[in-house]
């Protein structure tokens, strides 16, 4: 028996010895390929991977004029190509690549940034949705439609926080919250690389812009950042770990300079934190021209310089400024830049271009018969509907103005925006050269009329344009409001007053618009506001004085659709705004997760030498977490498992939610947090954790969540990560600023 026992044994050893070199054999696979290539490349196709050049079908960012890519693709001097797109023209850039010597393929890269030929809200306007299931199909879709068309790679998620909304690119964002930020980047990196690199439908994700480039003094765009590395810690860098480890392919670094250091050029970023301290194995592409910007930053003096500083910083790949191509090769020549810099770069880059697939077949994302069948499935249309929907803020509905009967005999629809096609797809959307946008977005106007009944009369009128002080049309306006039994109004900015270098001083509601709608509501008509931004805008009038106001950003192609879902009831709004919407530009930033300070403000008519201005209210117009539904939610029954926890324990935090309106509708549970004594002051409120549920009228649930030390802890002057005992507050709010049941807790020693 013995001597079978051990026969087993040793077949069992054989086994599992061969199993474990044939694991080894395909997981050293890639590995030893990259090494394979890398041995047979020239130092100038070792820096020609890392140059990236933009194509001719459109340019984000300024162009250099070079009319030689074919050639130095052939000559293997590039890597990679961005604002490339379609089956066919990548195909035919990869014929190029493949007459090269090595015949590396090319990377394609695309802001695939919130759809590709299905447009879905703009980033912003999903944060609002907090569904995370909604938000990474949305990325899913986004990357089906890119890959098929011959993208590999796109420039997103934009995780940067953002809490000044001069800042133009808040559109591109979540908003201002580290705790949101960061579970939307998780389900972007999700739904942009699906199930694996190299699928055909998944396309490499990018976490930009590293880092803090939200964080740009006066909210203007390219502007310095300056905060202290807790800040940075605490709220800028926890939407990028979460891309770390979400598994995000790639990173784009920012144009800011970052206390006084180009974040192109910054190794505290790159090196010691990416790459280091997160150990990330991906690679790091300059934002365009970024690396040649540090002359103008005033950090390197010339362009050999700003080559040196980047490649030792940790910045892999040289999108459009040349800084590589021109110097690199040079600068390993003379020993100012270890060759190991530029290996590590190009196999970083090689290793992608493997695990895409590439190596086996270069062509394989470049298919246009799958592109045409992918690019025209009409449940991308229906989904980018629902996700539009579930990303519309309702801001205010006074006595229930809302939901509009369909059979409404006559309805007004009027306003600049109300007809406007391309305006629904916001800023950074793709438009590409063989659709008809008038056909395939669904205008606000078409929506509505796809809504009513076809006994209800719509009327439209103009009104005024978005900017400008003409109010000719007012007058025609408001005879067309007489006529109607409800108004809406539909205003706002134009889609490019939001975006990369679109920063405002005055974020007021632009033109002569709420002067519209003060003309309009003073025919004494019911008046709903719609208002389209990439950012929040400011409306105190009419915020004070007309009865139902609707957020709806940019929605995408489905906007009139999902917006007359919401306006006529066949959905629930049930969005909830990411980012706190301040009264005056003087007010900003103004975020929900402040300090206390020494002297709070405890109401606004406490002036008496506190922390408060005297001409305006310290709170926001709307708070982050704000959004209200056609349904009430009823809060009872918080109860916790135990009022004291140890470091190793948890609590356990149950409650029940009652829908107790008269709309079947989804409410987002938010659960703030209070340390109320730090050896670094704690905020007065942080979110740790939300639940958005979706309740029958009358219908009520018991939710759950979790307290570990994870959520207690926050950066201590010496930057550790440390959970302080104490006394902690806990709040249930269905906003930051309407905290529904509130409980406390202490974590002992
Ligand atoms: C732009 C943007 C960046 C984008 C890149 C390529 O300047 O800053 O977000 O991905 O260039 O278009």
């Amino acid at each position: 028996m013995k001597k079978i026992g051990s026969i087993i044994r040793l077949i069992c050893l054989f086994f599992l010895s061969m199993q474990t070199n044939l694991l080894n054999a395909q997981t050293k696979t890639i590995a030893q390929k990259v090494d394979s290539v890398l041995q047979l490349m020239t130092i100038e196709e070792k820096v020609g991977q890392l140059n990236q050049y933009n194509d001719d079908w459109t340019a984000t960012g300024p162009v250099t004029k070079d009319n030689d890519k074919a050639k130095q693709v052939k000559e293997g001097t590039v890597g990679s190509l961005l604002n490339c797109m379609g089956a066919e023209r990548t195909r035919n850039w990869q014929n190029v690549a493949m007459q090269s010597r090595l015949k590396i393929p090319l990377l394609f890269g695309q802001d695939v940034i919130h759809g590709y030929k299905t447009t879905f809200p703009i980033p912003l306007a999903e944060a609002a949705s907090w569904d995370m299931d909604a938000i990474q199909l949305a990325a899913r879709i986004a990357a089906t439609e890119a890959a098929a068309s011959g993208i590999h790679w796109t420039f997103a998620p934009m995780v940067d926080i953002a809490r000044d909304p001069r800042w133009g690119r808040v559109m591109e964002g979540a908003g201002e919250d580290p705790y949101l930020g960061s579970m939307i980047a998780t389900a972007r990196v999700k739904g942009f690389q699906g199930n694996k690199l190299g699928d055909l439908d998944a396309v490499m994700a990018c976490a930009k812009h590293f880092a803090a480039y939200g964080a740009a003094i006066g909210g203007r765009d390219y502007n310095s950042v300056d905060m202290s590395d807790r800040l940075l810690w605490e709220v800028y860098l926890p939407p990028f770990k979460a891309a770390v480890d979400a598994g995000a392919a790639t990173f784009m670094n920012s144009f800011n300079d970052l206390n006084g250091v180009p974040a192109t050029g910054n190794a505290y970023l790159q090196r010691t934190i990416l790459k280091g301290k997160w150990n990330y194995s991906g690679f790091v592409v300059s934002d365009w021209g970024s690396i040649g910007e540090m002359i103008n930053h005033g950090n390197v003096k010339n362009s050999y310089e700003a080559a040196l500083s980047a490649i030792t910083a940790g910045s892999d790949m040289d999108m459009e400024s040349r800084s590589y191509k021109n110097n690199l090769a040079q600068l390993v020549k003379e020993n100012k830049v270890p060759i190991a810099f530029v290996d590590d770069a190009v196999k970083r880059i090689l290793q992608k271009k493997f695990e895409l697939g590439l190596f086996d077949d270069p062509f394989r994302f470049s298919n246009v018969q799958r592109e045409n069948k992918v690019l025209n499935d009409p449940e991308h249309l229906k989904i980018a509907r629902q996700v539009a929907a579930k990303s519309i803020v309702l801001l205010k509905n006074q006595n229930h103005l809302l939901p509009i009967s369909k059979n409404t005999k006559t309805i007004a629809f009027i306003g600049p925006l109300v007809k406007e096609v391309k305006q629904n797809m916001g800023f950074w959307s793709i438009e590409l050269p063989d659709v008809d946008y008038s056909k395939f977005i669904v205008t606000q106007w078409q929506g509505v009329q796809n809504k009513i009944s076809k006994n209800s009369h719509l009327l439209y009128a103009k009104g005024c344009d978005i900017e400008g002080n003409n109010k000719n049309g007012f007058a025609e306006a408001v005879e067309t409001a007489k006529k109607a039994d409800v108004v809406i109004i539909s205003v706002g900015e134009r889609r490019d007053m939001s975006g990369e270098a679109k920063s405002r001083s005055n974020i007021h509601l632009p033109g002569v618009q709420e002067e519209l709608i003060k003309a309009i509501q003073a025919t004494g008509k019911p008046v709903v506001v719609l208002i389209n931004a990439g950012r929040p805008l400011i409306f105190n009038w009419t915020a004070d004085h007309v009865p139902a106001i609707v957020y709806s950003w940019w929605l995408g192609t489905a906007a009139g659709d999902a917006i007359a879902d919401v306006l006529f009831g066949d959905y629930n709004p049930s969005a909830k705004l990411p980012i706190s919407f301040p009264r005056e530009e003087g007010q900003i930033p103004v975020y929900y997760s402040h300090f206390n300070t020494g002297r709070p403000a405890h109401n606004d008519s406490d002036l008496n030498y506190v922390s408060a201005y005297t001409d305006l209210s310290n709170s926001p117009r709307y708070a982050f977490g704000y959004g209200l539904s056609y349904s009430n939610f009823k809060y009872s029954n918080l109860q916790l498992s135990k009022s004291k926890m140890r470091s190793d324990e948890t609590i356990e935090v149950s409650l029940q939610i009652s829908n107790i309106g008269n709309y079947a509708g989804e409410e987002t549970v938010q659960l703030y947090l209070r340390d109320r004594v730090g050896s670094i002051v704690r905020p007065v409120k942080e979110l740790k954790d939300f639940k958005k549920l979706f309740l029958n009228a009358g219908e009520t649930k018991t939710i759950r969540f979790m307290i570990d030390q994870q959520k207690l802890s926050f950066y201590n002057q010496q930057l550790q990560w440390v959970a302080e005992p104490g006394d902690f507050d806990l709040m249930i709010g269905s906003s930051s600023d309407d905290i529904r049941l509130k409980e406390s807790f202490e974590l002992l020693n």
